[in-house]
């Protein structure tokens, strides 16, 4: 693309400012430039136009979860299930590393966040000792992928090899790098984080299936005979992961898909629910549901919208491949995103300054025909770190981490 092409393509979008420090920069950096404007999807910008607002749902009604009561019962008959499935090589699970844990506030990927007080515990080695667990029983490696971004892919693959894996098989680990969103301003302009770079991010947790494909990984997850996904984040230490008896209650359901859900600490609690959507399986979050519906309870005076999810997903990989050219609701998000100020100075907000464009898995649920809803215990399965102080953070992590016999 020459300048005169890119600036054709940025001025009836009003983004002429993204080549204002055009002139003084090496050619090299012209270059990137360039390419960076030729591959810009400005379509993006449309959805800041039409607002904010979430697309509005549709008739929603409960779906319940298989309890932990009834899981016990048959606890047995799952596991037996699921560790032959995991024995079998059927089951992979995929690491979502991508994001950039801005309310964290960390300047490195947020699993070299080291959890540990008197070791070093880093949230990289806890998610793999839990994995580990589940090897170790089934007495099988279980493939696990890694979603990074290119803003974090180095120094996460570097910190998987200087510690050698935390114990894991590497022959059994591979990485993808995700896809980015340009980040804009609440104007709509989108930043620049160098004179001669866009400001772009992550795009979401949503793409995970389409860049691993992109990846080559789908032909590497087809020779181990892998048939099911389990897709989780990098900040709940507590999750099980390739969990046998979610696997095992997955297959038996006969549903294409599963979800990891807590029942809600308290009625009002600000969680995404799993229901069903117009009759598919769906993830609404709190602010998407009228009080009638959030409150709305059954005759044992239960609530009916009572399961959030811990993003923690098992999907069948024949439906992923069948629905990966469907399209997904795009989200826009308000961040805090560093970018060039008016003197070519790097700013990094301490408040969010504008809108990130974001895929979510969650949005994947309601591409499935039905969905295991498989109810887990809070305080033994839940301790996701996202905040720096309070609720979900590092602290209360740690206390739930000490309950389950962890050591720090
Ligand atoms: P979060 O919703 O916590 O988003 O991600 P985030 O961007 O990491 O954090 P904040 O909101 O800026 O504080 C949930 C999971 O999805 C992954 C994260 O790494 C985390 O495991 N994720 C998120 C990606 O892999 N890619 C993304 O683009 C976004």
């Amino acid at each position: 693309m020459t300048y005169e092409e890119a600036l054709h393509k940025l001025a009836p979008a009003g983004q002429e400012h993204l080549l204002q420090y055009y002139e003084e920069l090496p050619q090299k950096q012209k270059d990137s430039l360039l390419g960076q404007i030729e591959a810009l999807d400005l379509s993006l910008l449309e959805l800041i136009k039409e607002g904010v607002a979430e697309v509005p749902k549709g008739k929603l009604e409960p779906l319940g979860a298989l309890t932990q009561e009834e899981i016990q019962e048959r606890k047995d008959i799952y596991e037996k299930k699921g560790l032959e499935a995991i024995q079998a090589c059927k089951v992979g699970a995929v690491l979502l590393a991508g994001g950039q844990g801005t309310r964290l506030g960390m300047d490195k990927p947020k699993g070299m966040l080291n959890v540990g007080i008197n070791r070093e515990l880093y949230l990289f080695g806890q998610l793999v000792n839990n994995l580990m667990e589940v090897v170790k029983k089934a007495d099988a490696w279980i493939p696990l992928l890694v979603m990074t971004s290119e803003k974090n892919n180095e120094d996460t693959t570097a910190f998987f090899a200087e510690h050698d894996y935390f114990g894991y098989n590497k022959d059994y680990v591979f990485f993808f790098v995700q896809e980015m969103a340009p980040s804009v301003s609440y104007d709509g302009k989108i930043y620049m984080e160098e004179k001669y770079k866009l400001s772009t991010s992550p795009n979401g947790n949503g793409g995970w299936f389409s860049s691993l494909v992109r990846a080559g990984l789908l032909e590497k997850l087809q020779e181990f005979g892998v048939e099911w996904l389990n897709v989780f984040s990098v900040d709940n230490v507590l999750q099980k992961i390739a969990d046998p008896v979610f696997v095992g209650a997955a297959i038996d359901s006969g549903c294409v898909c599963g979800s990891k859900v807590v029942a809600k600490a308290e009625q009002g609690e600000k969680v995404g629910v799993l229901c069903l959507e117009d009759g598919k399986p769906s993830i609404v979050e709190y602010y998407e549901m009228t009080d009638e519906i959030r409150n709305s309870r059954d005759e044992k005076g239960q609530l009916l919208y009572n399961y959030g999810v811990t993003l923690n997903y098992l999907f069948d990989i024949g439906t992923l491949t069948r629905i990966m050219g469907e399209n997904m609701p795009t989200h826009v998000v308000e961040k805090k995103i560093p970018y060039l100020n008016e003197h070519a100075q790097l700013i990094n907000p301490e408040e969010p300054n504008g809108y990130k464009f974001e895929t979510l898995v969650l949005d994947m649920i309601h591409m499935m025909d039905n969905c295991l809803s498989f109810e887990v215990e809070r305080r033994k399965e839940f301790a996701p770190i996202k905040n720096r102080t309070g609720v979900d953070s590092l602290e209360s992590a740690r206390e739930l981490m000490r309950e389950n016999g962890i050591a720090l």
